[in-house]
């Protein structure tokens, strides 16, 4: 198994904070996934365990690698299969990827050192946030929307398992009326990443 077909060290775009614009427009979250209803889907303790697998078998957390600071996220697609993918993200203190979707595609995430807080919208609208630690993960269905922090202090490491691999992701901002959707990035784009 190749440890690390493609290494990117970049700022996601999607990373300049929580808040955006004061216009709130409805919107519906679709009922049936939008990814390719060909594709096949892994069950949702299927992808935790994948990522837990991951998680503790073959990453080095960035803390243990040598490579000094990590000013923004750094990623690396681990394996990309017809039926799931796996990366690996690490985040600087403060690294932020902004309320989100994952194109129809259900995850997991594992986090393999450090801690990441995650807030949740549920479909009522209502922003919950959570803590999770070293050794510990969550996985998700095709229609959740989070945010994903690291709070600090030191850089996080952590496992992401898409199924099917994402195609695309859409950003949002939550307004009093629900969630705005703004940019969607799709998997061509060069500066892609989950
Ligand atoms: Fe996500």
């Amino acid at each position: 198994m190749s440890l690390t077909h493609e290494r990117r060290t970049s700022q996601h775009p999607a990373g300049s904070g929580l808040r955006g614009p004061a216009t709130v427009l409805p919107y519906a979250r679709p009922e049936s996934p939008e990814a390719s209803p060909a594709a096949v889907r892994l069950d949702e303790e299927s992808l935790s365990s994948l990522a837990r697998l991951f998680g503790t078998s073959c990453v080095t957390p960035w803390s243990e690698r040598g490579e000094g600071a990590l000013d923004a996220r750094a990623y690396e697609l681990l394996e990309l299969f017809d039926h799931f993918e796996v990366w690996v993200i690490h985040w600087p203190t403060d690294g932020l990827l902004q309320l989100h979707d994952h194109g129809g595609s259900s995850g997991a995430l594992y986090v393999v050192s450090g801690s990441l807080d995650e807030g949740t919208v549920s479909v009522e609208g209502t922003y919950e946030r959570r803590s999770i630690g070293a050794g510990q993960g969550t996985s998700f269905g095709p229609r959740h929307v989070h945010d994903v922090v690291n709070p600090g202090p030191g850089i996080a490491t952590s496992v992401h398992v898409y199924s099917p691999p994402m195609e695309k992701m859409t950003f949002f901002t939550l307004g009093a009326g629900g969630l705005v959707p703004g940019r969607t990035d799709y998997r061509a784009d060069p500066t892609w990443a989950p």
